[in-house]
């Protein structure tokens, strides 16, 4: 832990971070923050290598030499929530107002407002894992006690587990479709039963559909939007970073009902303010501006899963599975060693990637790469990720170094 000093008059005070900064610089993500050096292919970021869409970054200047330089409402631009109001009428089949949508600073702001906005100390969140890190360190942050549910063999949902974690102080389900790390798309039925579990029990879904844009193969993509008697409890979290290569551009937003959004509002009004007033003009254009760009960079991904597939399908030490969406690979590798170890070990053999158990305890054995990168960074990745799994899982990782 770094302890950070400052003077005060003559005397250095060593001030400790608060308990709540410690309890997050424990979790595994954080551990992560490190920068390879130029010799190492990064496979670990989400982030993707296409600019923004040109059309959307023309929209920024525009929005600025109009005049969006000032204070943004809290709760976001009141054309870009009816914007997407509007959107989300139309997929859901159910009506939303712009009042149940605030925007927030990427999908990250939407999370945190809407846990924070809708949990208290001591209540219980289910979490189907191995799943994005936040979340568990939001829930950390609210004092509320996360519960980590095993999906089943194929990544798909366990409803028997779901059912006996769940306790009297159970408040929500977290899922994230398609989900990061595994790739899985959830099929209806399991989408279904899961709203049915959380009607019966009283629950909050929060939904994040970060990457609903990207699922290949013609796997069929089932918004929670669409399901049966949940819209009441629906909590509802999306970015534009994916979709629309806009991760440093820092745009999402919140949509639920029940008085959820405005809480959310609230939260994220107390921690960030309002979020830019020409990016979200800019947001506006990408949601109404018919363009490819989204679908193109989705044929690009498809293209760097099946490069991925060609050179890890028959590899030794490693199990490889197609994802069926995001733009993330879940690999099983044999050596037997744990996920933490297995990155600096990669990294030694030159290509980074996440630990499998910064996604839960579900990711052990496991690691993360992404393909938001150059062909040429997956080609000599994929083969960097081969060697090294085929000499740990002959020899151990301590042999192999
Ligand atoms: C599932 C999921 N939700 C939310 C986010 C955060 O998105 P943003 O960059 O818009 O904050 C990510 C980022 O990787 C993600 O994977």
């Amino acid at each position: 832990m770094r302890i950070a000093a400052q003077r005060v008059g003559r005397e250095v005070h060593v001030r400790q971070p608060s308990e709540l900064v410690q309890r997050l610089s424990r979790s595994e993500r954080a551990g992560q923050a490190a920068r390879p050096g130029p010799e190492v292919v990064r496979l670990e970021t989400g982030d993707p290598d296409f600019a923004t869409p040109p059309h959307i970054v023309q929209a920024l200047g525009d929005a600025v030499e109009q005049g969006y330089t000032h204070y943004a409402q809290f709760q976001g631009d009141p054309e870009l929530r009816a914007t997407i109001a509007d959107q989300l009428t139309r997929k859901s089949g159910t009506p939303w107002t712009a009042d149940e949508v605030t925007i927030t600073n990427g999908g990250s702001g939407a999370v945190y407002s809407a846990m924070v906005g809708s949990l208290n100390a001591g209540d219980q969140v289910l979490m189907p894992q191995p799943t994005f890190s936040l979340y568990g360190d939001v829930a950390v942050s609210i004092g509320a006690e996360v519960t980590n549910v095993p999906l089943d063999e194929d990544y798909h949902l366990n409803l028997d587990a779901l059912r006996s974690a769940a306790g009297p102080r159970a408040r929500m389900v977290i899922l994230v479709n398609p989900c990061n790390p595994t790739g899985a798309v959830f099929r209806r039925d399991e989408l279904i039963a899961l709203a049915e579990f959380c009607v019966e029990r009283d629950l909050l879904l929060l939904a994040d559909e970060a990457y609903d844009h990207i699922v290949f193969d013609g796997h069929e993509f089932v918004s929670a939007l669409t399901l049966p008697d949940i819209a009441e409890r629906l909590v509802f979290t999306q970015t534009f970073s994916k979709t629309y290569a806009m991760t440093g551009w820092r745009l999402g937003y919140l949509a639920a009902k029940a008085g959820i959004a405005k809480s959310g509002m609230i939260v994220h009004r107390t921690a960030v303010g309002a979020v830019n007033s020409a990016v979200q003009r800019a947001g506006l254009v990408a949601l109404t501006t018919p363009s490819d760009w989204p679908d193109r960079m989705v044929e690009e991904y498809a293209h760097r899963r099946g490069m991925l597939d060609e050179l890890l399908r028959d590899a030794s030490g490693l199990t490889w599975r197609q994802p069926q969406g995001t733009f993330y690979g879940w690999i099983k590798y044999d050596a037997d060693v744990p996920a933490r170890a297995m990155v600096p070990f990669l990294l030694r053999h030159g290509v980074a990637v996440r630990s499998g158990t910064e996604f839960g305890p579900g990711g052990e054995g496991h690691i993360r790469l992404s393909f938001a990168t150059s062909r040429e960074n997956i080609r000599e990745g994929a083969q960097r990720i081969a060697a090294a799994c085929a000499e740990a899982a002959g020899e151990g990782i301590s042999a192999a170094v």
